[in-house]
């Protein structure tokens, strides 16, 4: 029985979260795969039920649970909320409290998709396949902040362990995939980004068969659009990943195609799409759920070894896509528009067809 604490969070984050729990239950089998869902309030309906982004509860839940999956939090709604108290701080609080250091954000073009890339044919070549490695706990994110006066600060910080510990998950996920690292900083400015640089690069002995290069920031936000093929697994802090995994999905059509997943020293994972709650369209059947599909599919590789299971899952969505479907993101000429519920029951007829 593996226990996964769901978090349907805002806008459209009820609506992904209902066609991924489809197609898990549509996975089960008596005895063998079980899955137990709890569903537990964070983000700003949470905010709304008791004044808090992320109740004790919650939380307790989430620690109690082998996996997590998330749909999205935040909207306009809670903007004017102070900092701590903002929907995000669910998401913050719950990646640190969970320990998951390691974020991982796979940029892959569906060939079927190669229309919405907004790239040049010639430089998508055969397909773009790109890994973000996120340090997701550290960093400025969770530094020394505040106000003196009319000034504000925000503080970058990174310890040797900290960054060791990302740089391992790196060269070791660079071993099952094109064995190249790029290591991403701005270390001709940051005495942090200079720590990390150092500290990549003994580490790196210990993986002689992985080529390692480094890149400033900046550099490597423009060579992502330049050259996308250069890069196989590219890890960087909690900021660069941030911004960096947005440019890199869109290479690959639509941020409504990416998942990801959050790994720490255990096998309990934190899983949820890229993208984010876009009230816009909430409640109307229009999200493309294909995200938190595929995050569901990272969740069954890497918190219960269920690889076949993840395998069928990333074929039915490549097929459902080959066949034509599409939700209005990915929408093109020619292509069968349906909503969010056909596209979670169509990922459930064909994986049954697998
Ligand atoms: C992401 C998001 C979050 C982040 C926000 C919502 C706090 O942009 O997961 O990329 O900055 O980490
Ligand atoms: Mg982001």
């Amino acid at each position: 029985m593996f226990r996964i604490a769901l978090i349907p969070g805002d806008g459209i984050g009820p609506d992904i979260i209902k066609q991924a729990v489809k197609v898990m239950k549509s996975l089960e089998k008596p005895g063998e795969i079980e899955f137990e869902f709890t569903e537990v309030l964070a983000g700003g309906a949470a905010i709304d039920k008791t004044g808090h982004p992320l109740p004790q509860e919650s939380l307790d839940i989430c620690l109690q649970s082998d996996a997590v999956l998330l749909g999205a939090v935040g909207g306009p709604k809670w903007d004017t909320l102070p900092g701590d108290l903002r929907p995000e701080q669910a998401l913050l609080g719950l990646r640190k409290a969970l320990g998951v250091f390691a974020n991982l954000r796979p940029a892959v073009l569906f060939p079927q998709l190669k229309n919405a890339s907004p790239l040049k044919e010639d430089i998508i070549g055969d397909g773009i396949d790109v890994l973000v490695v996120r340090e997701l706990i550290g960093g400025i994110y969770f530094g020394k902040r505040g106000r003196e006066g009319d000034t504000a600060y925000d503080t970058e910080s990174y310890s040797v362990p900290e960054v060791e510990r990302i740089a391992r998950v790196a060269f070791d996920t660079a071993r099952k995939r094109r064995h190249k690292v790029t290591s991403v900083d701005k270390a001709n400015i940051l005495e942090s980004s200079r720590l990390w640089r150092e500290t990549v690069t003994r580490i790196a002995k210990d993986y002689p068969d992985i080529e390692l290069n480094h890149l400033y920031v900046d550099n490597c936000a423009m060579q992502l659009i330049r050259d996308p093929h250069q890069f196989d697994v590219i890890v960087t802090s909690n900021m660069f990943g941030d911004i960096l995994s947005d440019e890199a999905s869109m290479l690959v059509g639509s941020l409504g195609m990416l998942p990801s997943a959050s790994l720490g020293n255990t096998k309990r994972g934190f899983y949820e799409p890229i993208h984010g709650s876009a009230p816009d369209i909430a409640g109307q059947d229009k999200a493309n759920p294909l995200a938190t599909i595929l995050s569901v599919a990272m969740m069954l590789r890497y918190s219960f070894d269920l690889t076949r299971e993840a395998d069928d899952i990333e074929q039915a969505v490549a097929k459902v896509l080959e066949d034509g479907y599409r939700t209005a993101d990915i929408m093109e000429p020619g292509m069968k528009l349906v909503g969010t519920e056909r596209m979670g029951d169509l990922v459930v007829e064909y994986l049954k067809c697998s």
